[in-house]
């Protein structure tokens, strides 16, 4: 038996493959490399001593879909592949719509069809918007603010009423929020293309001497400091939690939404100031205006989490910046290597 991990050569997926070989699980990455390389399969292999099965995919590709079912026996599917960034989809919607919603519905039909009933989404905490309060509670009410988070709500719509039509599936809708670091082996993290849209990755770039200083994005908000607070949590954390909810969907069909955060919050300035110090680095910041779309705090109710699936989060904020940059410093090493 095998889990298909969509998009699994990207961040969270590389990361949570390490997480289910380690745990003894086959593990079958698709992934067509639109915003991650190949050479992840074997560094995955090198940190875990097993080698994933790899396809490159497009997983709208009902064909390459049901040769990958066909070849393996996969008893659940982890759906990371996807277009991901915000500020891209407000200028391109009908490619977000087209391509999050094809992926994740290709992928659902050959589930259907050859019987496989396990499907872990990967969601986002951008389906709050703008008008709960936080922290966030999976019951609250969802909508959106960009068509990027309109393509997570509305797959989640999409599980829901599968689950309705057919109560052999089991649907997890994974809701991150702020995923950062690396595997601690430095051999796997985030790879941003172009200038990175989140604050880490632009911070680790500042670090590296890429980027000349942070800009800021505002800091008169309704925050202690003013600036926007989040709730970040280290990517093995989160890997975790797919395994934990891989688990759960074996024996508890029907579809649910979890929260994978800390439950605390950090600011623009304390992410700043706790690179700094953990990895003895400065940061030149410059405050700029608020960037449009962004709201002044989103952390996690984190209880469900705990009660549903018996996770939590371990690692702290220093865990999270010291990879980061042990990441960084070994990518940007590799890149003037290669
Ligand atoms: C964090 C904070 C910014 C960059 C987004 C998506 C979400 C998820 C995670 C995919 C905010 C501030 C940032 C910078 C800054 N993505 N910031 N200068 O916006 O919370 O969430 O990424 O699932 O769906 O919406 O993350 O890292 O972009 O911003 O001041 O150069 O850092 O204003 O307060 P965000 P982020």
């Amino acid at each position: 038996m095998s889990v298909l991990l969509t998009g699994g050569t990207g961040y969270i997926g590389s990361h949570t493959a390490v997480e289910l070989l380690d745990a003894g699980y086959d593990v079958v990455l698709a992934d067509d490399l639109s915003n991650s390389e190949e050479s992840v399969v074997g560094r995955i292999e090198r940190i875990c001593g097993k080698r994933p099965l790899f396809y490159k995919a497009d997983v709208k590709d009902r064909g390459i879909l049901g040769r990958i079912f066909s070849e393996n026996d996969i008893e659940a599917v982890i759906h990371f592949a996807g277009f991901k960034a915000v500020g891209e989809s407000v200028g391109e919607p009908l490619m977000y719509y087209r391509n999050n919603l094809d992926t994740a519905i290709s992928v659902l039909e050959t589930m259907k069809e050859t019987g496989c009933r396990r499907f872990i989404f990967s969601s986002s905490a951008t389906v709050y918007g703008m008008n709960n309060t936080v922290p966030f509670r999976e019951d609250m009410p969802r909508s959106s603010t960009n068509p990027y988070g309109t393509t997570k709500l509305m797959i989640e719509m999409i599980m829901e009423d599968l689950c309705r039509s057919d109560d052999t599936f089991s649907c997890v809708a994974l809701r991150y929020f702020n995923p950062v670091g690396a595997h601690p082996s430095g051999l796997i993290g985030e790879k941003p293309s172009g200038v990175p849209n989140n604050l880490t990755p632009y911070i680790q770039q500042v670090a590296s001497g890429i980027r000349e200083k942070l800009y800021v994005f505002g800091n008169d908000y309704d925050t202690p400091d003013g600036t926007g607070v989040r709730d970040y949590i280290h990517v093995t954390d989160l890997a975790a939690g797919h395994l934990c909810a891989m688990k759960y969907s074996s024996d508890h069909p029907g579809f649910c939404a979890v929260n994978l955060g800390t439950g605390t919050g950090y600011s623009v300035l304390e992410m700043v100031r706790a690179f700094e110090k953990v990895n003895g680095v400065k940061i030149p910041y410059e405050i700029s205006p608020r960037r449009p779309g962004d709201i002044a705090s989103c952390y996690a109710d984190v209880t469900k989490a705990k009660q549903l699936l018996g996770w939590q989060a371990e690692k702290g904020l220093e865990d999270m910046l010291r990879d980061a940059w042990n990441w960084e410093k070994n990518r940007t090493g590799r890149q003037e290597s290669e």
